[in-house]
């Protein structure tokens, strides 16, 4: 049997990703024989291990927190979704075009919600907390279901206010601080902040939540996580955390390299099962 091709997930932190699983199960699923490690990298030696990984022959690479602007930079194309994110999570190599780059992170997010949960985006009022590299790569996606509003709250007004004025052409985007929620409502509010990684919250009003409306945190943990509780306590229709896009921001990544789209619901299906239960 001929030796698997390498693909690799570059991060700090990185131990608990749970990229190199996904992979592995997509992998097995479509019977493509290849291996995937997970490997902590930091800003200082990013250019260099990603040249060294696919001068060894590596084939593809994903890049998370804190390297997504980075491999931006580094990458010779892109595709247009990672020009307009200023991010990438998904790197690959050809003899034509030299470092491709692409960003799956908001296809990713769409997937869970649309696809795996049933949710309308057209005509919502949507609420994104956070204005950092997570909410860059899901406002375009999100902008092109045509939302009545994206709002974007963040605890530094002037970076919503300058992400907002960024992607002001391609739809109803504004941004506010926590303070000038009091007295507005939401279909869906989705958390971009880091916040739930220190098991924080944003400070969110109660009454922010429209009734039958649902939350997301693109975050995801083992227990539920401090936005989920939240939007539990709102009571949501929905309050889901971000295993879904995480696995659907792979398989896209996964069909990029290998031209095979995997069965993304099985996985989310047994993730879900391992961890005792799909947050709801
Ligand atoms: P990422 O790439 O994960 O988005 P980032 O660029 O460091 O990381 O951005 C983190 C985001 O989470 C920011 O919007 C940050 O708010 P500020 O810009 O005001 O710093 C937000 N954030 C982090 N911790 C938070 C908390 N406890 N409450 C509210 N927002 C928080």
């Amino acid at each position: 049997m001929t030796a698997p091709d390498r693909y690799a997930v570059f991060g700090q932190p990185i131990n608990h990703s749970k990229s190199p699983r996904i992979h592995a199960l997509f992998a097995a699923q479509t019977g493509q024989n290849l291996s995937y490690t997970a490997q902590e990298v930091g800003p200082a030696e990013f250019d260099q291990t990603v040249t060294d990984f696919f001068a060894a022959g590596g084939k593809g690479l994903n890049c998370t927190v804190p390297l997504k602007e980075l491999a931006f930079r580094l990458a010779d194309r892109l595709t247009p979704r990672a020009q307009r994110a200023k991010a990438v999570n998904t790197l690959w190599r050809d003899a034509e075009h030299g470092l491709s780059g692409d960003n799956t992170d908001g296809l990713g997010l769409i997937a869970d919600l649309t696809v795996n949960h049933g949710l309308a985006l057209g005509g919502q009022r949507l609420l994104l907390l956070g204005a950092g590299g997570a909410s860059r790569g899901v406002i375009a996606p999100l902008l092109e279901h045509q939302p009545a509003q994206l709002l974007i709250a963040n605890r530094t007004v002037d970076k919503a206010a300058a992400i907002a004025a960024e992607f002001a052409d391609l739809g109803a985007i504004a941004a506010c601080g926590y303070p000038d929620l009091t007295g507005r409502q939401f279909d869906l509010i989705i958390n971009a902040t880091s916040a739930s990684l220190g098991q924080k919250l944003p400070p969110l009003p109660s009454g922010l939540l429209a009734a039958g409306g649902a939350c997301y945190d693109m975050a995801y943990a083992k227990l539920a996580t401090p936005f989920v509780t939240w939007g539990q306590a709102q009571a949501a229709r929905l309050s889901l955390d971000g295993i879904g896009m995480l696995v659907e921001q792979a398989a896209a990544a996964f069909e990029i390299w290998r031209g095979v789209r995997p069965d993304s619901r099985a996985v989310i299906a047994l993730l879900n099962q391992e961890r005792g239960g799909a947050a709801s």
